[in-house]
């Protein structure tokens, strides 16, 4: 087991990567702290649709300790609150995982400014407020770990004037995170998803996702597990002197020069 015993808080973790990321690190020996607005995981219109126990139960099922704590990651009391919740339940902190985010539809002319601050608010803000609020507990760990979840929107257009920014901010921020800590033994690294099967995907056409498959050379679109496993790697010691990196897990999307 790779991360016998440590403690961590993932963000978004009732549903779909999230999910993924807290079933791996248990599967690891790691206690979970599960945060999200809602226990039970959102079904999807094409993903994830039989997906009904809470991510706690799950964890408890494979015999691993887990907690569940309501929080809006967009509201600095409510992190810091779950911050208190953790270290009441299990003595420390050791892994962050910001996953949690939104998607919005919509281009310059129909994204409102208020859904525009709403995806900054949780994709991007958040991640400072959960970092801010963690970060004296981590660095009382012998293996403090930030992880963050970008996407590959991170690098290109298309992924509308709030999502792909945020995502890009994820990259930058988690390298200044990076910096800033590294004195202390602490980690920051990003992890940039292409597809990956969950509900976040329900906004796409049948069509899409067949597009989406074609662009992924390997030949299946990825799962929530792809994800966890990449998490696990930099919560783990085998990444001990890996800070500040961006790992791309999408199947190769981004590796053709087209
Ligand atoms: N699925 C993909 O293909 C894909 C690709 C690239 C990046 N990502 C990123 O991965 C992360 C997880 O996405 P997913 O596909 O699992 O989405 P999802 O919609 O399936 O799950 C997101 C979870 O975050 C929670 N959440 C939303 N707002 C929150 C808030 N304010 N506070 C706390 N929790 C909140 C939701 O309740 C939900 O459980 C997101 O950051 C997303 O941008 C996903």
């Amino acid at each position: 087991m790779k991360l016998k015993d440590r403690v961590a808080i993932v963000t978004g973790g009732s549903s779909g990567i999230g999910r993924g990321i807290s079933i791996e690190l248990a599967g690891e020996g790691a206690r979970v702290v599960v945060c999200d607005l809602v226990e039970r995981p959102r079904p999807g219109k094409y993903h994830d649709r039989d997906v009904t126990a809470p991510t706690v139960e799950a964890l408890n099922a494979m015999g691993a300790d887990g907690l569940f704590v309501k929080t809006d990651v967009s509201d600095e009391a409510a992190v810091n609150r779950l911050v208190d919740r953790t270290l009441e339940t299990f003595g420390g902190l050791d892994i962050l995982v910001n996953n949690a985010g939104v998607f919005a539809l919509g281009d310059s002319q129909t994204l409102s400014v208020e859904e525009w601050d709403r995806v900054m608010g949780i994709n991007l803000r958040a991640l400072f407020l959960t970092t801010r609020a963690a970060v004296p507990h981590l660095k009382q760990s012998r293996a403090g770990r930030i992880i963050n979840i970008a996407s590959v929107h991170a690098f290109h257009g298309g992924g509308g004037p709030a999502y792909a920014p945020a995502k890009a901010g994820v990259v930058n921020l988690t390298r200044d995170t990076a910096v800033e800590l590294a004195s202390h033994g602490i980690t920051a690294n990003t992890i940039c998803p292409g597809y990956i099967e969950t509900p976040i995907q329900d906004y796409l056409t049948e069509a899409q996702i067949a597009e989406a498959a074609e662009k992924t050379p390997l030949p299946r679109l990825g799962l929530p597990k792809d994800i966890g496993r990449a998490c696990v790697f930099f919560a783990s010691d085998d990444a001990e002197w890996i800070t500040g990196a961006t790992l791309p897990v999408d199947g190769g999307w981004l590796a053709p020069i087209w």
